[in-house]
């Protein structure tokens, strides 16, 4: 909140104005009344943030993957995760609907959210880029650039207790590393002191379903991490 109010009424219309922000966010990705139940008041200050990390993105120009785009896919899922999982950058499916992994990768990672025994309402889902490079090539260098520190500023706001990195680019620029994510995956990493899981990218799955079992691995350490952490 950039300008402090000094009286009560002032205070008061800027938490009716919190609020109407939390419902329109949280229309916007999709969810449900139920979904939005309680506990609704700690949460304002996470959503503000991503709100607001939105806004400032506005109708981005800053790269020249915005040329090609339908649309900026910022991240969707629950503004308190204690899960995230990071991808690479939108495909045609999620570049049609503003929404990260929607198409049948998406299907997989659901299925694999599901498995864990959670929802995708539970955790939080981004990319490293957010808009689509053209014919699904690997984001640039400078795309990254452009990108990644509101990636990074959405990862504040959340605070989750673990990442799960999807895929080789992922792992590789959350985690500054040039390893293989054969290498990577299997043990957990550190990113800003959270934990992150690098495993698998469900596309690689599709092509690759025998991986499935390993990747299986990699969430069952991922549960139990969760599990020994304090809720959130
Ligand atoms: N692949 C990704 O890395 N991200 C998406 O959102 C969809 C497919």
């Amino acid at each position: 909140m950039m300008n402090r109010p000094d009286t009560l009424a002032a205070m008061f219309l800027e938490l009716v104005r919190d609020i109407k922000e939390e419902f329109a966010y949280q229309s916007a990705m999709g969810m449900t009344e139920t979904e939005s139940e309680p506990p609704m008041l700690p949460r304002i200050n996470f959503t503000t943030t991503l709100t607001s990390i939105r806004a400032e993105i506005g109708d981005c120009r800053r790269c020249k993957l915005h040329l090609k785009r339908k649309n900026i896919v910022f991240g969707a899922g629950n503004v308190d995760a204690r899960l995230v999982f990071v991808g690479e950058g939108p495909g045609e499916d999620e570049d049609i609907e503003g929404l990260p992994f929607v198409g049948r990768a998406g299907q997989l990672l659901t299925k694999i959210i599901e498995a864990m025994d959670m929802k995708r309402s539970d955790v939080y889902i981004a990319n490293i880029v957010k808009c689509r490079p053209p014919n699904n090539r690997n984001p640039e260098p400078d795309e990254i650039d452009s990108c990644i520190p509101f990636l990074k500023r959405q990862l504040e706001a959340i605070s989750p207790l673990l990442i799960v990195a999807l895929g080789t680019f992922a792992a590789q620029t959350l985690l500054g590393s040039r390893e293989r994510i054969s290498q990577m995956r299997g043990r957990f990493h550190s990113y800003n002191g959270i934990k992150v899981m690098p495993t698998f990218h469900p596309s690689y799955l599709l092509r690759n379903p025998d991986e499935k079992r390993v990747v299986w691995e990699d969430m069952k350490m991922v549960m139990e991490e969760l599990k020994k952490m304090e809720p959130k």
